[in-house]
């Protein structure tokens, strides 16, 4: 089964995509948190840590579904940083999550991990960590709608972007080009109102931001930053 829309195409409007982590939000108020910025959000990304692969623990699938009954409409961009990965698409395929992304470094076997996301109906899709190559991928990309480039090492929200994940995804947007693919180029970690545009001009579609956000005084007025830094500086002055 393959979802009918294109994953490129469910935004809110053109520009960047901007996905709010709720790494970052108060997890005593994470409804209310997430209330203010659910309009002006395009995605909402749920990061979940298991404490091995990553050295921090977050939340479980029960997070996921219970945000897909608040907000029924909203796309959920789920980003599991988990051990044994294929182990647990499954649960999460439950959840109602839109997109399901694995770790390329946390499956024993990526293509089915890839495979069975998607026969479960959602959009599939792998992430890289910094010290990863993309190239690696290259197998996969056709299969996939979404890659996630890892800007910081994964676990911990507020962190330094380190420069070479550009790299990746500039070798990920000419070999989606030369191949007429269409996945998503989205990137995690250490994006804000000061790197979007340069991160954009490189060719990402999608930017999570955790603490750019959330941590933000008004997070909406946030979002609404970061769009207009990276659709001026980055699409427009690109024509
Ligand atoms: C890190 C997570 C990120 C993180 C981003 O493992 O995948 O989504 O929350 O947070 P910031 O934007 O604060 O770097
Ligand atoms: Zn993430």
């Amino acid at each position: 089964m393959a979802r009918q829309v294109q994953l490129r195409d469910q935004n809110k409007g053109t520009g960047v995509i901007v996905a709010p982590s709720l790494l970052s939000a108060d997890v005593l108020n994470i409804g209310c948190h997430t209330d203010k910025i659910i309009d002006s959000a395009d995605w909402l990304h749920i990061d979940i840590m298991d404490g091995h692969y990553v050295p921090n623990l977050s939340y479980g699938p029960s997070l996921v579904k219970a945000l897909r009954k608040r907000y029924t409409n909203a796309l959920l961009d789920t980003h599991i940083m988990v051990e044994a990965a294929e182990d647990f698409i499954d649960l999460f395929a439950e959840t109602g999550t839109d997109v399901l992304t694995v770790h390329y470094e946390a499956a024993r076997h990526i293509h089915r991990a890839v495979q069975r996301i998607k026969s479960a109906d959602l959009y599939a899709g792998v992430a890289i960590n910094p010290g990863t190559c993309a190239s690696l991928l290259t197998q996969v990309l056709p299969c996939l709608d979404l890659v996630l480039v890892m800007s910081v090492n994964p676990g911990f929200g507020g962190q330094s972007f380190i420069r070479e994940a550009l790299d990746n995804v500039r070798f990920l947007k000419r070999f989606r080009a030369e191949h007429n693919l269409n996945y998503v180029i989205e990137i995690d970690g250490g994006v804000g109102v000061g790197n979007i545009a340069e991160i954009v001009k490189a060719g990402v579609d999608a930017v999570v931001a955790g603490s750019a956000v959330y941590g933000a005084p008004d997070p909406a007025r946030a979002v609404a930053a970061l769009k207009e830094k990276a659709n001026y500086h980055g699409t427009v002055q690109n024509i």
